[in-house]
């Protein structure tokens, strides 16, 4: 059967790994929406848009033509033709994008541009509402968590990967920031989706945790 997988949860889960490998292992195609909404906020910083709010920002978002491409198995953003795939990382558009996401107009944008992706199934998704608002009839809607001191270490992990080295504390204090607004705007916050379920990752690997969602949905019919 051809599904929809939802996996959402706070900053720092590894929901994008996991997703990432749970559509290699499943021949799926993945869905990064977090990678979305960080295009949108990188077109509103190049606009000089510094504040999400501002009419600047709106102005940016709804010109720049945005398209996600895949290959191999990973997906990537192209802005007005230009790959930003690796712009779309840096640590201003990590600031702004959680603010940003919080306008209504920028979720109407990205609205449609993710469900066309589910349109057929063999999709997983991954974000904060893809299991609550896009795909509420998704066969499988993952909720993953880890507990902050692991999702802090993780991150500190992934910033040196990319040779950024920060303070942890500084780290912890960010990602729990950044939870507190996905989970409080009034707008699609970050919820546990009705008939999810929760994967706790603390103490798992990233095999571990792919292993436990391609079971899970191995059983709904994947
Ligand atoms: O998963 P990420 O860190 O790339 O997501 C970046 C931000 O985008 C996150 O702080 C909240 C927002 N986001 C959202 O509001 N809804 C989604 N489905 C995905 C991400």
């Amino acid at each position: 059967m051809d599904l929809v997988i939802t996996i959402d949860g706070p900053a720092g889960a590894g929901k994008t790994t996991t997703a990432r490998g749970v559509a290699a292992a499943l021949g799926y195609r993945y869905l990064d929406t977090g990678a979305l909404y960080r295009g949108l906020a990188l077109a509103a910083l190049r606009a000089g848009a510094g504040d999400a709010g501002s009419p600047a920002a709106l102005a940016a978002v709804r010109a720049v033509r945005m398209e996600p491409y895949w290959e191999g198995d990973g997906m990537g953003i192209r802005l007005d033709g230009e790959d930003v795939t690796g712009a779309i990382r840096a640590e201003e558009v990590t600031r702004l994008v959680s603010p940003l996401s919080a306008i209504p107009a920028v979720r109407e944008i990205l609205l449609p541009v993710q469900r066309k992706e589910g349109e057929h199934g063999r999709l997983v998704a991954d974000g904060r509402d893809t299991g609550s608002v896009i795909f509420p009839d998704a066969r499988l809607k993952v909720f993953l968590t880890a507990d902050l001191e692991e999702r802090a270490r993780r991150r500190s992990l992934e910033l040196a990967a990319s040779g950024i080295v920060r303070n942890h504390a500084e780290v912890r204090r960010e990602i729990e920031e950044r939870d507190r607004r996905d989970s409080s705007r009034s707008l699609a916050p970050l919820i546990f989706p009705e008939g999810g379920v929760e994967v706790d990752t603390t103490g798992m690997t990233i095999r571990e945790q792919i292993d436990a969602i391609v079971a899970l949905a191995r059983e709904r019919g994947a």
